[in-house]
């Protein structure tokens, strides 16, 4: 089967590094490349942290392109308070000295969707890159296969205020000319699907008993990554556990079958006391053609049976078998 071209548009990001290792392990895509933006930490830290990843993962090879390091009006406000001062749960990683980030994040996207028939982006932070590079050249975005987009809600709260998500709240103006003028309905995997993919205890210990040698120890890996995580949970959301958004989007742009929701026309606030919000207008009162696909509902058992399937190369059925018990 022709693998599909993919560039990841991110900000690791402690649940952007799990996208990532989801999106390396999956034989279907060919991942042009990683493009970092300002989020969770500023590009340049999220540059380095992607390398990271790329290092653990034996995929150095992709390059990765660092892009805004500021939203398009908004000041930056970074998510430092939940994935620590490095961006990766200050698990201390050593810096990546065999590879660079390279620059003009914008311009690899522009170039990438010229050059490549069908290039599909999932974007898993704020939208300031693709926001800047369909400013600069709307037309190459016909070449655009499918946008995914972690992001926004719908019925579910905001994890920045009472009605907006992260993403879309770091950089609403980047989001809201986005969902305006791309001309294609964007994939937005939401908090109301997200919330529903929760790291717990079980899952990561059961992560950890998996480790094998050829697997690098992933699940030892991803608990050094999410000790933060699972200690900001606790203290803010009284969980035990972490909700990890961005996989979501990864695995629902390789398994759609995950999730399930509706067509609809979607703004997002660019101001005021719910900037920020992605506005789903699910009944149409305003009669605007559906510029989104609107995820609201999703199998997280299939959604963990299927992300520890292709992290550890295993044979899915008889993941879900043993995560039937441990997902209380
Ligand atoms: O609101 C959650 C989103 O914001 C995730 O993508 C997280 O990594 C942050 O970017
Ligand atoms: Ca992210």
């Amino acid at each position: 089967m022709e693998k599909r071209t993919v560039i990841i548009d991110c900000d690791p990001g402690i649940d952007d590094s799990l996208a990532l290792m989801l999106a390396l392990v999956s034989p279907e895509i060919r991942i042009a490349g990683i493009t970092v933006v300002s989020g969770n930490v500023p590009a340049d830290q999220g540059g380095k942290n992607a390398l990271k990843i790329l290092k653990f993962m034996g995929q150095l090879d992709i390059p990765v392109c660092q892009g805004a390091m500021v939203p398009l009006k908004r000041e930056y406000i970074s998510a430092k308070d939940t994935h620590g001062e490095d961006g990766l749960g200050e698990s201390g990683i050593p810096e990546i000295t065999e590879a660079s980030v390279h620059p003009g994040a914008v311009d690899f996207i522009l170039d990438t969707l010229k050059r490549e028939e069908k290039v599909s982006i999932i974007a898993i932070g704020p939208l300031t890159n693709l926001a800047l590079a369909l400013k600069k050249e709307p037309l190459a975005f016909q070449n655009l296969d499918m946008l995914v987009s972690m992001g926004g809600c719908f019925k579910s709260y905001g994890n920045c205020s009472p009605v907006a998500e992260y993403n879309y709240w770091c950089d609403p103006d980047s989001a809201e000319y986005v969902y305006q003028n791309l001309g294609r309905k964007i994939h937005m995997v939401g908090l109301d699907v997200t919330r529903e993919i929760v790291l717990s205890p079980n899952i990561l210990e059961y992560m950890k008993r998996l480790d094998q040698k050829e697997c690098q120890k992933r699940g030892a890996f991803v608990e050094a990554i999410t000790r933060f995580y699972f200690d900001y949970h606790w203290k803010y959301e009284n969980l035990i556990g972490c909700v990890v958004n961005d996989p979501l989007a990864v695995a629902y742009f390789l398994n759609p079958q995950l999730l399930s929701g509706f067509d609809a026309y979607v703004a997002v606030e660019t101001g005021g006391i719910s900037i920020g919000q992605s506005v789903v207008d699910a009944m149409g009162f305003w009669k605007r053609q559906p510029n989104a696909h609107v995820l609201t509902q999703v199998d997280s058992l299939g959604f963990w049976s299927f992300f520890l399937s292709r992290l550890y190369g295993m044979e899915e059925e008889r993941i879900r078998q043993v995560l039937k018990d441990l997902m209380i």
